[in-house]
């Protein structure tokens, strides 16, 4: 496996990185340590969970799974969303950042985290309270980069103007949903991205599984499958992904699966590795063998005349003002 400079650190991680959000829900304690064993032997070196999965037992297993290793891996995790009932147990406030921390660095079993990302955007808290915790936790030692995840851009980018203007630590990176099912980033969030130099780590890059190949145009979704179960609220909702425009994406994705003897899923991730400002993909699996189809993502690359059909194919509408600005340039 390649490694990647994460954004414009000196931090070096595997173009892959592997979630964890199966671990202690589809996947039990073996199955998840038989996962993480086979992503390190692969060459991967990057490991994503979050407080919140299977309610703090995904933290738990991957530290037991990372055991003897641990220093050898970038760890990252998340802190947001409600881990208790109280009214602080939730949210971005430095309440909550600081008691985050001590629980993810408790159930992880290591004194240190590599990236702690904010899970989402969270409207009840000033930036400067978060980014002067998260500093914190940085100048502690118990946490050695800041990202972020699920912002929109002018979201992103205040966050790093109120960084540069109190001499806060900066995201170095996003955790975005992006896939071929799901590009409404490249309009205005991929753009900081780039301009600024984070790193991007998309998660979803099967877009919950529906670039897997396991779906049918005209068919049920297979049953008890993620997107099966999904409700509305869920991006993976069957409704959302069982659109003309996907099947259509996801015909070209067939097509060059023939041609190359490439799986869907090795496809649909190789396409996702050569997006520009993309850092490493985050695949998520439920088994072994979805693990290895994904690491089968890595080590090859699709041609340009493959990499452009997929594009086109999944192609996002032409819209206003992006249509109006682009056209002006060339006034
Ligand atoms: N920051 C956020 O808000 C956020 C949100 C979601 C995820 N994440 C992170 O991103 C990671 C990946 O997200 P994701 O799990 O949604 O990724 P994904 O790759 O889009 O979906 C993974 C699911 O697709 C199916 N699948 C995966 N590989 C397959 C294969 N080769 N063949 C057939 N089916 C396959 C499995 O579900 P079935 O077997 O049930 O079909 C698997 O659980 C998570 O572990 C987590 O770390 C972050």
């Amino acid at each position: 496996m390649e490694y990647r400079r994460l954004g414009e650190t000196g931090l070096m991680v595997s173009e892959l990185c592997l979630g964890c959000m199966t671990f202690g829900r589809e996947a039990d304690e073996d199955r998840s340590k038989e996962i993480v064993g086979r992503f390190l032997e692969a060459g991967g070196n990057f490991v994503d969970t979050a407080d919140v999965y299977a309610n703090g037992v995904s933290e738990e297993i991957t530290g037991r799974a990372l055991k003897g290793v641990r220093d050898d891996v970038v760890l990252a995790t998340k802190v947001r969303f409600p881990m208790g009932d109280g009214p602080n147990d939730v949210g971005l406030s430095r309440k909550h950042i600081m008691k985050g921390c001590e629980e993810s660095l408790r159930r992880l079993g290591t004194d240190y985290i590599d990236l702690y990302q904010v899970h989402c955007w969270d409207e009840a808290t000033p930036l400067e309270e978060s980014l002067s915790a998260l500093t914190d936790l940085v100048r502690s030692g118990k946490v050695r980069y800041i990202g972020v995840s699920n912002f929109t851009g002018w979201q992103l980018m205040r966050s790093l103007d109120v960084s540069e203007a109190n001499g806060f630590e900066r995201f170095v990176c996003l955790q975005p949903q992006y896939s071929l099912v799901e590009r409404n980033i490249e309009r205005e969030i991929l753009p900081v991205c780039v301009e600024e130099g984070l790193g991007v780590i998309p998660w979803s890059p099967l877009g919950g599984g529906f670039l897997s190949g396991k779906y049918r145009r005209g068919e049920e979704p297979p049953q008890g499958s993620r997107i099966s179960e999904a409700v509305e609220s869920m991006e993976e909702y069957w409704d959302r992904r069982a659109t003309e425009r996907n099947w259509a994406a996801l015909d070209v994705v067939g097509r060059i699966s023939e041609e190359t003897g490439k799986s869907y899923a090795q496809i649909s991730l190789n396409w996702l590795l050569r997006q520009d400002g993309v850092t490493a993909p985050i695949i998520g699996a439920r088994t072994l063998e979805q693990l290895e189809d994904n690491v089968g993502a890595s080590g090859w690359e699709l041609s340009e005349e493959q990499l452009d059909e997929l594009s086109q194919a999944s192609a996002l509408e032409d819209v206003y003002p992006y249509r109006f600005i682009r056209n002006a340039q060339r006034v």
